[in-house]
């Protein structure tokens, strides 16, 4: 247990999350307290790493194999899983950028979760890859993260088959948790402790999905996020029902951009527009937007040039700041900021209250942000490139006798 203590990782059952966060606490806060831009780490050691102790091993596994050995009988759920976020999960540029700052161990065990326990880099370097899967004997979500167990040898692959056929190349055997949310959970829910001795929120989708409608009704992450298909799942197998899209998004109907539902109610006068924007968190398990992104609801009246007489706008994120409320990634922060995101099955309103033209039209929109431009800046990647997610725009003429805007519809619905 001792070793587990000491580097904070929580692969085998770490029994005290508590004064593992504290340690790794006191090595991140070092390195962010200074400005984001001035790390004088080299690749990703922070600058305290000479004041720690050895980080001895985790137990190492045997004959790890890349994903491109599995692609050579299960060629289709390779080519879906290189394009998921997972095969990206340690090379993304935000969390490259992050890891300049924070302590890589800390951060690996989910992102990287082979490093440490094999020595070739490339398979490292695939993040979470099959071979994290598909070795895992148990899996559970706890607030410390990362609490799944990996086998050391590679005869076997789980997976949530009983009849599987005996390939040459492993053998099968079937767990029941592959087809459970706790698996997701193992790395999508971590409380982050801070100094202080607050815990912090971070990914929370595990949580919010058992507490809310969709955990209570047994509707798996897997069932939404792993859509199944008829087809072969090795090469010249007989074809299976329901075998699970392995992109993660929901395969060919994509599940990004169909969670919320987006409506406005709209008054006028004279002056201007009064509208009342519904937002219905319809499709997710869970609360939206996620960890890291920001969705920003924009309504804006134009002239008939197009030129914007008013604009107002609501930003939905969880944001973490520090102890001056500046706002920070989780690993420096003290406390947890603006929480303003839509629960599944959730309604929120909003409200806007606009000047307007003699004629022009309204325009509201819903932008999705992959990170906040502020935490862009701090860790020195550029800003986010906003993507329009749902969108509507109306003209209207001058008012009528009842000083209402001519055209202006009652209600409209936005549409992707
Ligand atoms: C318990 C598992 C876990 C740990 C530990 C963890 N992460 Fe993550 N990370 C995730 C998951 C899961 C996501 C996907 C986002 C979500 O679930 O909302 C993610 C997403 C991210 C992203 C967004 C990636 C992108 O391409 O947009 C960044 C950046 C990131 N994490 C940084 C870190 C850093 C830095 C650390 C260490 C201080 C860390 N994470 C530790 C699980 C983890
Ligand atoms: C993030 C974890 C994860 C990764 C990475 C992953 N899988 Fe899976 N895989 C699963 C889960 C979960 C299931 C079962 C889903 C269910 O039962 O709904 C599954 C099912 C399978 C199955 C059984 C298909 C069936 O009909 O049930 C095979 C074969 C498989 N995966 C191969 C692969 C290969 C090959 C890779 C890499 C290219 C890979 N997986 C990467 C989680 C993963
Ligand atoms: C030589 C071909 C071959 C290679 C290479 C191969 N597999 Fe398989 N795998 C199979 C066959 C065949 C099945 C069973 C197909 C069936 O019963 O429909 C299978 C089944 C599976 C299952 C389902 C297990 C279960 O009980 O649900 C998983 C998971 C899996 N493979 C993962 C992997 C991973 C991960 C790799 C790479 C490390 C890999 N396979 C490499 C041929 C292969
Ligand atoms: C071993 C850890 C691990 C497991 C298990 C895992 N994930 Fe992830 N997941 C991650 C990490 C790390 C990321 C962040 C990747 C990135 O964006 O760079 C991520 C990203 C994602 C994303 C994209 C998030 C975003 O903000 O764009 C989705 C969706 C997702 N995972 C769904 C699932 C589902 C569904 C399961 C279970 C079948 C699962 N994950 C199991 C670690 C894991
Ligand atoms: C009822 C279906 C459903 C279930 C169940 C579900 N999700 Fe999702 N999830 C979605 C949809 C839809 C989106 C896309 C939201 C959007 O972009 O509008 C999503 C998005 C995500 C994201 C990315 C969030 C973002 O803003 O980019 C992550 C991470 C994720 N889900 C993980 C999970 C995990 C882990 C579970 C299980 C604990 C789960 N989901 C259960 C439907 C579901």
């Amino acid at each position: 247990m001792g070793y587990v203590l000491a580097v904070g990782v929580g692969l085998l059952a770490s029994c005290d999350s508590k004064s593992a966060g504290s340690e790794r606490e006191g090595v991140t806060k070092a390195a962010i307290a200074e400005s984001p831009h001035a790390s004088g780490s080299q690749g990703t050691a922070t600058p305290d790493d000479t004041a720690r102790p050895a980080i001895p091993p985790l137990p190492p596994l045997e004959a790890v194999e890349r994903a491109w050995r599995c692609a050579e009988c299960h060629e289709e759920l390779y080519d879906e899983w290189s394009r998921s976020p997972h095969a990206n999960a340690a090379k993304s540029e935000l969390f490259a950028a992050s890891l300049e700052h924070a302590d890589e161990h800390d951060c690996n065990r989910c992102h990287a979760p082979l490093a440490r326990r094999i020595d070739d880099p490339q398979t490292v370097a695939e993040g979470v890859t099959c071979e994290v899967c598909h070795r895992m004997q148990a899996a559970t979500a706890t607030p410390d993260g990362a609490n799944f167990e990996l086998v050391a040898s590679p005869a076997t692959k789980y997976g949530p088959l009983c009849d599987a056929t005996y390939p040459y190349f492993h053998e099968a055997d079937c767990l029941p948790f592959f087809s459970e949310s706790k698996l997701c959970g193992s790395c999508h829910l971590l409380h982050y402790p801070t100094p202080s001795g607050n815990s912090l929120p971070v990914y929370t989708e595990y949580e919010e999905w058992l507490a809310g409608p969709h955990g209570k009704e047994g509707k798996q992450c897997q069932s939404c996020h792993m859509p199944g298909a008829t087809k072969a799942i090795a090469s010249g197998e007989k074809e299976r029902k329901g075998v699970p899209h392995h992109d993660f998004v929901g395969g060919p109907k994509s599940l990004v951009g169909t969670g919320l539902q987006v409506s406005a109610v709209i008054q006028s006068d004279d002056q201007g527009l009064d509208v009342d924007v519904t937002l219905l968190n319809r499709g997710a398990g869970h609360a939206l937007p996620g960890v890291h992104r920001q969705l920003v609801l924009e309504a804006k009246t134009l002239s008939p040039s197009r030129v914007v007489v008013d604009q107002a706008r609501v930003v939905f994120e969880r944001q973490f700041v520090d102890a001056t409320g500046n706002p920070v990634p989780f690993f420096a922060a003290s406390r947890l900021g603006r929480e303003h995101r839509i629960g599944p099955r959730e309604r929120r309103e909003e409200h806007f209250d606009l000047t307007a033209p003699e004629a022009g039209s309204l325009s509201i929109t819903l932008l999705r942000l992959a990170v906040a431009p502020a935490l862009a800046q701090r860790l020195g990647v550029p800003p986010p490139v906003p993507q329009v997610v749902l969108q509507a725009e109306v003209p209207f003429g001058a008012p009528d006798a009842s000083h209402r805007r001519r055209h202006l519809p009652k209600r409209i619905e936005l549409k992707p």
